[in-house]
């Protein structure tokens, strides 16, 4: 049986009775926010619901497979709330979980902040200011170097459409203080890259300590700024570095958790997205790979660890293997040609599919999960994210993040 309760104008709904809010009924076609607990700091914190058991088993892998999944029959109004895609779970065992009930998603375009622009940066806002135009307003760009954003402002003013001189999004340079005044930052800051020829074997691990500290700095900018957009993990190593700004930004001024900064669901790595290209690189290529492209998926984080599955519908170990190996040695090859991937990463324009007002249906992003992050493929409706639920997903995919996961 499930109870109905009122809040910030909002249906709530649990297996609670005796809550502390006014009982209240379900309104057809109202939003439904479905009461779950969970872990303040490694829990998920509020995400649509795609399957009945997501609200049993809310916290674990299990919600992408919907064969893993528990029996969790609903009543009349969850279900038709989950049909029309209203129906969200939220952690109330994080701090300021209430929130979420009045978060109210700008409509319209919206505004993207890029730091900094560097090579992977620099080809990510000429993708932006060509493709973006659809779903940006304007992207600002931020460095620590002055002289590298007034070139790009400069350059990128310049390209126009004859008589149509607003078809692409205006490039603006942004000051730090104002990084956070927008809907998506974009994080693609780096320091120490371990030079192209050089025998570090793991050159994303390698810069996790330095650009971490970069985080950390940014995380605790956007936790004073009270930014409520979505924060995209570019720079290497993507997986730690975006659970890293979700860390950073909870703790207050004496490095103590109080839960007071970035949601979970605020934080997105943008890696699996390359990767999932770079397989269908190799899958039309090669015939025997050639499943991925119509029932392929990929899963987990953006370098070891990785799994391409060829196909969701019909799988095969041995042929999943074999792209997961070419797609995850990939970076090593571009540098075994003298150069650094550059272009793949960004293009299609990083983050623009999160800014769609649907949240766009496949990009292949990544989101907190258990304290780990986890990629697979995921749509962004507000509030929450949506990771996509397969009907049955490939046990090396989920066993890779269970060994993970222990370690
Ligand atoms: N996610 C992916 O798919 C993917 C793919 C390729 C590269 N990358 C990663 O993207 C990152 C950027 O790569 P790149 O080739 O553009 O590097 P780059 O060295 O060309 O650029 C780094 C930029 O960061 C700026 N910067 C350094 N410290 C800063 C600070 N404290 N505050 C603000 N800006 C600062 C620098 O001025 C520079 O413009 C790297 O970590 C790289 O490994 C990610």
């Amino acid at each position: 049986m499930f109870y109905y309760y009122e809040k910030d104008n909002k249906i709530l709904a649990s297996q609670r009775a005796g809550l502390p809010y006014p009982q209240r009924e379900p309104i057809p076609g109202a939003p439904i926010y479905y009461l779950v607990e969970g872990d303040p700091v490694l829990g998920r914190g509020s995400f649509k619901v795609n399957h009945p058991g997501q609200l049993k088993a809310p916290h674990g892998l299990e919600v992408l497979d919907a064969s893993r999944l528990p029996e969790f029959p609903l009543d009349g109004p969850l279900s038709a709330a989950l049909e029309a895609g209203q129906l969200t779970a939220v952690n109330t065992g994080r701090a300021g979980w209430e929130s979420v009930l009045s978060a109210a998603p700008s409509a319209g375009k919206k505004r993207l902040n890029i730091l900094a622009i560097g090579d992977v940066g620099s080809t990510l806002l000429t993708g932006l200011k060509l493709l973006g135009g659809d779903v940006l307003s304007s992207i600002g760009i931020c460095d620590v170097s002055d002289q590298v954003t007034a070139r790009w402002e400069f350059e990128m003013g310049q390209i126009n459409l004859p008589w149509d001189y607003y078809a692409f999004p205006d490039v603006e340079v942004v000051p730090a203080e104002k990084l956070f005044d927008c809907d998506v930052f974009v994080f693609v800051a780096s320091r120490g890259i371990p030079p192209v020829g050089s025998k570090v074997k793991d050159v994303r691990m390698a810069q996790f300590e330095t650009n971490a500290a970069i985080v950390k700095q940014y995380a605790q900018m956007a936790r004073a700024a009270n930014f409520q957009g979505l924060w995209c993990a570019v720079s290497d190593p993507v997986d730690p570095l975006a659970k890293t700004a979700y860390l950073e930004s909870n703790k207050d001024e004496n490095g103590n958790w109080d839960g007071r900064g970035l949601r979970p669901e605020q934080v997105q790595g943008f890696g699996l997205g390359v990767m999932n290209a770079r397989a269908a690189y190799y899958a039309k290529r090669d015939e025997k790979l050639a499943s991925f492209l119509t029932e392929g998926r990929s899963f987990g984080p953006h370098g070891t660890g990785l799994w391409i599955a060829n196909s969701i519908d019909h799988y095969d170990e041995a042929i999943s293997r074999e792209l997961t190996q070419k797609t995850v040695t990939a970076n090593l090859w571009m540098r075994e040609l003298g150069s650094s991937p550059m272009w793949p990463p960004p293009c299609p324009p990083g983050p623009c599919p999160s800014c769609s007002p649907s949240g766009g249906s496949g990009t292949a992003g990544r989101c907190s999960w258990t304290a780990s992050l986890w990629g697979s493929r995921t749509a962004i409706p507000p509030p929450g994210w949506r990771p996509s639920c397969c009907p049955v997903s490939p046990t090396s995919s989920l066993g890779i993040f269970k060994r993970r996961r222990r370690n």
